[in-house]
């Protein structure tokens, strides 16, 4: 693939999802685009970006999705998991006692095993939230990765990578050479397509929000409007995690780090001050009393 070739196609990843690639990746992106050519009858990947330059959203829709690496397992790292069944579910109980309400966000959710690791920990140490309005919403923007997702059916591989076998005879059923996550499970999770440059504006609010092993695809500027739109959909109390190798550091100061929990981050109060304090700069005099006497 030529020079121009590889820049349109990553300046197409990079606008359509994010994803930057270095020019060390042509190997990488040559490999993964072979069946997307195979697939629309070119025969090789050097002929996509013509067709591309023509437009043709099928194949646009299929390039993506071929670059985005879906890697996940259950209950991933674990940490994040102890740190919400010990912490952030209890303190957020207590504080949400009188709304009996909780929303938690997977975002960038692949085959869902994210999203299923969180309900399955909250069936099994909470069942008092089984009579609170409980929402797990778990995006990505693959549709092919949200189909699997749905549908909650999972290989013998996949169920053997972090998932402790009483978990699997509990919560799946075999389905000739496949586990299927049972049904009461499957409908705790809402899964959407939802693309991370976009204003999340539209989910709603949320108490808990996974965002892990996404932002390292993204460059600086990215991560940062990422991060700052997160942060104005957390509800007072709630909390952020990211991945093993993802930080706020240098990025966005709406976040800062829990002093105990790794890898969880809480909205910076100072942050959230200054925005108060300028949304009431420019509001009209009377409102800024109003809100002086509350
Ligand atoms: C490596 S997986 C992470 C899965 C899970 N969060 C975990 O930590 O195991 C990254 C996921 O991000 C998704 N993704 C990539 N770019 C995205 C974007 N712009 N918006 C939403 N999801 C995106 C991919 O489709 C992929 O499923």
């Amino acid at each position: 693939m030529n020079g121009s070739d590889f820049e349109y196609l990553a300046t197409l990843l990079r606008n359509r999802a994010g994803i930057v690639l270095g020019e060390d990746k042509t190997y990488l992106l040559e490999t993964r685009l072979m069946a997307v050519a195979r697939k629309h009858g070119l025969s090789a990947p050097d002929q996509i970006p013509c067709v591309l330059r023509n437009g043709c959203p099928e194949l646009e829709a299929d390039v993506i999705e071929a670059m985005t690496t879906n890697e996940t397992l259950f209950f991933r790292d674990r940490h994040p998991f102890d740190a919400l069944q010990r912490d952030i579910l209890p303190e957020l109980i207590t504080l949400r006692e009188q709304s009996r309400c909780l929303r938690i966000w997977s975002a960038a959710c692949s085959t869902g095993q994210e999203s299923y690791s969180i309900a399955m920990l909250i069936r099994d140490f909470f069942p008092l939230l089984s009579t609170w309005q409980l929402e797990i919403v778990a995006t990505d923007i693959s549709p092919l990765v949200l189909n699997r997702a749905r549908d909650g059916l999972y290989t013998n591989f996949e169920v053997q990578r972090g998932l402790p076998v009483q978990l699997l005879v509990r919560h799946f059923e075999q389905t000739q050479d496949m586990w299927r996550i049972r049904s009461e499970l499957r409908r705790m999770v809402t899964f959407r397509e939802f693309n991370l440059l976009d204003d999340p504006v539209g989910l709603g609010t949320f108490d808990i929000i996974f965002c892990r092993n996404v932002l390292l695809y993204f460059d600086v500027q990215t991560k940062r409007t990422i991060l700052e739109r997160m942060s104005q959909r957390l509800r007072t109390g709630g909390a952020l995690l990211l991945g093993a190798s993802e930080t706020v550091y240098g990025i966005s100061d709406a976040w800062v780090p829990d002093q105990q929990l790794r890898a969880v981050y809480r909205r910076n109060a100072r942050q959230l001050l200054g925005s108060i304090e300028r949304l009431m700069k420019s509001a009209a005099p009377e409102t800024r009393l109003q809100w002086r006497a509350t």
